[in-house]
C-alpha cells in the first residue's frame, strides 16, 4: 500500500494503477461503516483508493472541525487489511492551495435538511469531493446511504457537472444494538448512547409499520419522533418523511419510494439516521 501526502504524488501513483479504479473518500477514524464501502470497492476495481481528508469547509465555525478525531496509524492499519493501493492524505493547502476561491453549489437539494440545520455545509462537501474526484479520476466512487441527503447531493452534482465517474450506494452498517456507525460516536457517554438507541428502533418501527401498510405521513414521522422525544438528553432537530428525489416532504398519503431521516443532537453530538420507504 502506498500512501501520498500530495496532490502530485497522488497523481504519479494514480496514474500507473490498472484500472477501473475505486475511490473511497473519507475523512477518516474509519470504522466498519468505511470499511464496507472499501470491501465492495475491492470487489467491483482492479484498483482501490482511499482518501482521508478532515475537510474544513463541511464544518460551520460552531462545528467539531478542531476536535474531530484523526487516528493516523489506526486509519493506515484498516486499510492495509483491507487491501487498499493507495491512500491520499493530504494536508489542507494541498486540497485548498493559497487563495481558492472556486466552490461547487448544488443548489435546492442542498439547503434543506441537513442543509438548514447546516449551512453551507454542503457547498463544502460539494466542493471537496468534486477536487477530489478531479485528484482521484476514479471509474468509481463509493458512498454510504448513512449520510443519504450527501448521496444525492453528489449524484446530482456529478450528472449536472458531466463528471465521467459512476457513484456507487452501499447500505448503512450498524452495531448489534441497532446504532447507526458514526466517527462521532465515540463523543457519547453511555447514558447518551443507550438513548441514542431510540433512533433506529424508531425507523424500524416505522419499517414495520410502512410493511403493514400504513402509508400516512405524519402517522409514520410520529412513530420515529415520539420515541426519540421521550428520551430525556435527546434534542431533535428533524425527523423527515420525504420523497427519495427532491427531498420535498411528504404530506397525506406517501404514494412515492420516500426517505424517512432524522437528526438528533445529545449535547454537542449530532447524529443522523434514515430508512428507505419503498412502495
Ligand atoms: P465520512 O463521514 O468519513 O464518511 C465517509 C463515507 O463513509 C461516506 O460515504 C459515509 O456515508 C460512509 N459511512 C459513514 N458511516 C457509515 C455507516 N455506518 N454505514 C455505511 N456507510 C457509512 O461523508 C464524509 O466522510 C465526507 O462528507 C466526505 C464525503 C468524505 C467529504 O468530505
Amino acid at each position: 500500500m502506498q500512501v501520498a501526502r500530495t496532490v502530485e504524488e497522488f497523481r504519479a501513483l494514480r496514474a500507473v494503477l490498472p484500472g477501473p479504479v475505486g475511490l473511497v473518500p473519507t475523512m477518516g477514524a474509519l470504522h466498519e461503516g468505511h470499511r464496507s464501502l472499501m470491501r465492495r470497492a475491492r470487489r467491483e476495481c482492479a484498483s482501490l483508493t482511499v482518501s482521508i481528508f478532515v475537510n474544513p469547509t463541511q464544518f460551520a465555525p460552531n462545528e467539531d472541525f478542531t476536535r474531530y478525531p484523526r487516528p493516523e496509524a489506526d486509519d493506515l492499519s484498516a486499510c492495509e487489511a483491507e487491501g487498499v493501493d493507495l491512500v491520499l492524505m493530504p494536508a489542507v493547502e494541498e486540497v485548498y492551495p493559497n487563495g481558492a476561491t472556486t466552490t461547487v453549489s448544488v443548489g435546492p437539494l442542498s439547503r434543506i435538511l441537513e442543509g438548514a440545520s447546516r449551512p453551507g455545509h454542503f457547498d463544502g462537501v460539494a466542493t471537496v469531493v468534486s477536487k477530489l474526484l478531479n485528484i482521484g479520476q476514479p471509474d468509481r466512487a463509493y458512498f454510504g446511504q448513512k449520510d443519504a441527503q450527501q448521496l444525492l447531493v453528489i449524484r446530482r452534482m456529478v450528472r449536472d457537472l458531466l463528471f465521467p465517474v459512476e457513484i456507487v450506494g452501499c447500505p448503512i452498517v450498524r452495531d448489534e444494538s441497532g446504532l447507526a456507525l458514526s466517527s462521532r460516536n465515540v463523543y457519547l457517554s453511555e447514558e447518551e448512547c443507550a438513548q441514542a438507541l431510540s433512533l433506529s428502533r424508531g425507523l424500524r418501527r416505522a419499517e414495520a409499520a410502512w410493511l403493514g401498510g400504513m402509508r400516512n405521513a405524519p402517522a409514520l414521522r410520529s412513530l420515529v419522533h415520539d420515541d426519540i422525544a421521550a428520551q430525556p438528553l435527546a434534542r431533535i432537530d428533524y425527523v423527515s418523511l420525504a420523497d427519495m428525489e427532491t427531498l420535498g416532504e411528504c404530506e397525506g398519503r406517501v404514494t412515492r419510494d420516500a426517505l424517512l431521516s432524522l437528526a438528533v443532537r445529545f449535547g454537542t453530538t449530532r447524529l443522523i439516521d434514515n430508512t428507505t420507504l419503498r412502495v
